[in-house]
């Protein structure tokens, strides 16, 4: 059996790529979505109706949750054709006025449950599979009051650039893909409301629909970093030239 496997697949960009899977990759036969929500992956089985949706209801901090997924994909055996390790939250505000357990909770979400689900998926994965590691613009340069969450989405882009190196010679490519602010529940949830950030509030959106689209696309030919829109492209450019303490100044939040 051919599946792709989704993690947080319960709203936003994740719901996107669960859709794009669903409407464009004919050889998936079953979705594998992950969240902590159970009726939002359940839903999606009506709203998705082209193609079997497997909703999985885990915690993705619990250590349990990568032994759980790792005893159904022994019991099932499915060949992954597509994993998407998109499942992340982020928080705004200085680091000293955040509580010890939101900070320690992002970089398990972020980084520990991104390489625990590859490293179990990994099993189940051949030539012609390939990954998406949902990272950020946030990766590109330190940004002081998202401090936690830059530092895991750098550690993101590096494994993944680390990973594609490794897997090449298995046929299985690895894909970053490098968002700017998406309007999905991550601003809110990270405490970015309209008039909390000059910097939220004036740069431009990018589509999560578009966004999950290309990056699979893309993933899927081979390419190792999707960095959507010409604006955060040229971002990403300026953050490898310039000084990252001139940077930081520029993206203050
Ligand atoms: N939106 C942006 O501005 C933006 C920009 C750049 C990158 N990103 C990245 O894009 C990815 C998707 O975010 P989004 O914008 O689509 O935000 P979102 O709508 O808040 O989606 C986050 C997803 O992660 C899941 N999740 C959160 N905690 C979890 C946990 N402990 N265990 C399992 N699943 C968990 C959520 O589901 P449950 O709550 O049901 O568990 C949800 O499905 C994240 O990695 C984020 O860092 C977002």
């Amino acid at each position: 059996m051919k599946i792709a496997v989704v993690t947080g697949a319960s709203s936003g960009l994740g719901e996107e790529f669960v859709r794009v899977i669903s409407e464009k990759y004919d050889e998936i036969e079953e979705i594998w979505v992950i969240a902590r929500r159970t009726e939002r992956l359940e839903a999606l089985k009506e709203r998705f109706p082209n193609k079997k949706i497997f909703p999985i209801s885990l915690d993705l901090t619990k250590h349990e949750s990568y032994e759980t997924l790792s005893e159904m994909l022994e019991s099932e055996k499915p060949e992954i054709k597509i994993l998407v390790n998109n499942a992340g939250f982020g928080t705004h505000g200085n680091f000293d006025a955040m509580d010890l357990n939101t900070q320690t909770r992002m970089v398990d979400l972020n980084n520990r449950a991104l390489t625990a689900v590859t490293s179990v998926s990994l099993l189940y994965m051949n030539k012609g599979s390939f990954i998406v590691n949902v990272c950020s613009i946030a990766s590109f340069a330190p940004t002081a009051r998202m401090a936690v969450y830059c530092s895991t989405k750098s550690y993101v882009l590096s494994f993944s650039k680390a990973l594609r190196f490794e897997l090449k010679k298995k046929g299985i490519n690895v894909l970053a893909l490098c968002p700017g602010p998406m309007d999905t529940e991550f601003l809110p949830a990270a405490g970015i409301e309209k008039g909390s950030s000059h910097t939220f509030d004036t740069l431009p959106r990018v589509n999560p629909a578009m966004a999950a689209e290309k990056a699979l696309r893309h993933a899927s030919k081979g390419r190792g970093i999707y960095t959507p829109s010409a604006f955060y492209k040229l971002y990403r450019f300026l953050s490898k030239v310039l000084p990252h303490g001139f940077v930081m100044h520029m993206s203050k939040t």
